[in-house]
């Protein structure tokens, strides 16, 4: 064996792997499918979790009578409040009775009678009480219930500000143990 001989038999060539035109078109088209699905999904998921990734917003008090017209009686205000749910937004009325209890504070109640939702009213059939024209339930001025509802009547979060009264969220009742 001559030196050349030798030389060639040492001499193995390396392996280069080459991607088939078969593997490269299927990278190719791969790619580009998912990068194009991805444009699509995306916006699609955005779109159907954004309500849940917006802030909310801080819950409001609404103006909604002078504090001087409040008296031991109680009155019954009607006041809208905006409100957004997901996608819904409405401007919903809500009503609340207000008065000043024994302690001088001012408070308000909730008109949702706590045995099956219909609405409480003051006075009449039954004086210095509440009471429900569907089953006859009846509460305190304070909102404690009396006969029938399981529970007192909620009341509304009261801010007093400059010779106002403004409502906020609706919270179980706290006048009554
Ligand atoms: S809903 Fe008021 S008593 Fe039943």
């Amino acid at each position: 064996m001559d030196h050349n001989e030798q030389h060639d038999s040492e001499h193995v060539p390396t392996k280069r792997k080459e991607m088939s035109r078969r593997q490269f078109l299927t990278y190719t088209l791969g790619g580009a499918g998912a990068f194009m699905a991805g444009g699509v999904i995306l916006p699609m998921v955005r779109f159907a979790v954004d309500p849940i990734l917006q802030k909310k917003e801080a819950s409001g008090f609404i103006k909604v009578i002078e504090e001087s017209k409040i008296t031991s009686e109680p009155m019954r205000v009607e006041f809208q409040i905006h409100q957004v749910d997901g996608w819904y937004e409405s401007d919903p009325k809500l009503a609340a009775w207000i008065s000043k209890g024994d302690d001088g504070q001012v408070f308000a109640l909730s008109p949702i009678c706590k045995h099956l939702g219909c609405v409480v009213s003051w006075g009449g059939e039954s004086p210095d009480e509440y009471h429900c024209p569907c089953h006859g339930a009846k509460y305190t001025k304070d909102g404690k219930t009396l006969k029938v509802a399981p529970k007192s009547l909620d009341e509304y979060q009261v801010q007093l500000d400059n010779g106002w009264v403004y409502l906020g969220p609706i919270v179980a009742n706290t006048r009554v143990k």
